[in-house]
């Protein structure tokens, strides 16, 4: 097979910048690890900056967000057992962000790379990068038992943290940077009306807690749990009144609890990998860097590598300039390196520390009290939460 940009996994990342490629006549093949039933039913992200909105509607794929979606023009902080609301709306002159699930972001733009014929391959195994340091790359992979080849110009790593792409780059030019946090997110999805209309985060005692939602009916819980802890540790009953001891009065009083629609995991690590681009190989999405999930930049900070990648493409094969793709990685980390800072942050004020001694949680209790008196804090957390410009 011979192709222009041979990217590897489809997630929300690989299928976003072959859909952006194909409108601008750039062929692309996407070469898939598991089936899209599977990918589908990875219930993470939900919220979403106006900067991924508009991608998503830039690639035709934005036609049932636009209809469906929740609008929010702010998030509530509980600490102490108070409410305190920030109005992202007013204090960044307007913006909001949007609430869609990253399985519907996914499912839209599956249908929007059917419809336009768009090579996928799900189910190839086993994929590996040949002589990057040609301008002829190759991807090799098996599919069916049977052994299969790509030639392509660029080769585009959206494969995730644990994908191949980024162990490609040899240790002599990779540097990384990771921190580990010492707990995790138990995550729950249940077919309930939201306890509130906008999302809670929580610091209490016990653990953060998050309130989110997918839909008027669907909402998606969190708490912190130790990170040794297995799902199997979480009954629904348990992960409820879990939830419950941590809720101000008011949303303890009201939530509706139900059955699990689905119940994960996730580990807590902030991680960056530098550079983003080696030889004919560019890096996008988690196979680069990894946040903590408070504050929701994971699959928005995916976005962003994707709007400027597919610029630097696009511009490559109408003009054949490089200059895109020779500033790619620069211009992506600088950005990235703000997500970073501010999804730490984010986690250092709502979490309980294990390890954390009695000034550390006076320190953090006064961050929260200074936050909540100043409409020059609150309008900073505002600013990052609603995506800083591209
Ligand atoms: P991914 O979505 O990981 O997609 C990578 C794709 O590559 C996958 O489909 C994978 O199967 C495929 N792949 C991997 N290896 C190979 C290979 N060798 N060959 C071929 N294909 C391969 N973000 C938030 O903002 N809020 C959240 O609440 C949130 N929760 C999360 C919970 C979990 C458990 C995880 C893991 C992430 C969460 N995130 C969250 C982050 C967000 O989901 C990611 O940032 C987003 O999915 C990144 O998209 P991506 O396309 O770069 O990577
Ligand atoms: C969700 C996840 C987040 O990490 C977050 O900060 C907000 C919402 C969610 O899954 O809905």
């Amino acid at each position: 097979m011979r192709t222009q940009v041979a990217i590897i996994g489809a997630g929300p990342s690989g299928l976003l910048l072959s859909q952006l490629l194909h409108l601008n006549g750039i062929d692309t093949v996407v070469l898939e690890r598991r089936t899209a039933d599977y990918v589908l039913g990875r219930i993470r992200a939900g919220v979403l900056e106006q900067g991924m909105v508009e991608l998503l509607r830039e690639a035709g794929a934005g036609d049932r967000m636009d209809r469906e979606a929740l609008i929010h023009d702010g998030t509530d902080i509980c600490f102490n057992g108070t409410r305190h609301r920030i109005d992202f709306k007013g204090l960044t002159g307007g913006k909001v962000v949007t609430v869609y699930g990253q399985t519907e972001v996914t499912r839209d733009l599956m249908e929007a790379r059917a419809a336009m014929d768009g090579q996928l391959v799900y189910e190839a195994a086993d994929v590996a990068i040949h002589e990057l340091d040609t301008d002829r790359p190759r991807l090799r992979y098996r599919k069916d038992g049977a052994e299969h080849e790509v030639r392509c110009d660029y080769v585009v790593g959206c494969d995730g943290f644990h994908g191949i792409s980024r162990r490609t780059i040899p240790d002599t030019v990779l540097r990384t940077y990771e921190r580990v946090y010492p707990f995790g997110w138990m995550g729950l999805l249940s077919a309930t009306p939201p306890v509130s209309e906008e999302l809670i985060y929580v610091n209490h005692d016990r653990g953060f807690a998050l309130c989110s939602m997918r839909s008027a009916s669907r909402s998606r819980y969190y708490v912190q749990c130790p990170a040794d802890d297995k799902v199997d540790d979480w009954s629904d009953d348990r992960f409820w009144a879990e939830l419950i001891a941590r809720l101000p009065p008011d949303a303890a009083e009201t939530i509706v609890t139900g059955a699990s629609l689905e119940k994960t995991i996730a580990p807590l690590r902030s991680f960056v990998a530098e550079p983003m681009r080696y030889q004919r190989l560019f890096l996008a999405g988690d196979s680069a860097h990894i946040v903590p999930p408070t504050g929701a930049k994971g699959l928005n900070l995916a976005a962003s590598d994707i709007h400027y990648l597919s610029r630097a493409l696009i511009d490559f094969y109408k003009s054949g300039s490089t200059e895109g793709i020779d500033t790619y990685s620069d211009t992506c980390l600088a950005r990235v390196w703000k997500a970073e800072r501010f999804s730490w942050w984010m986690t250092m004020l709502l979490h309980r520390f294990p390890e954390a001694s009695d000034f550390d949680r006076k320190i953090q209790n006064a961050e929260l009290e200074y936050l909540m008196s100043s409409e020059v804090a609150m309008a900073s957390l505002a600013e990052n939460y609603v995506g800083l410009p591209y």
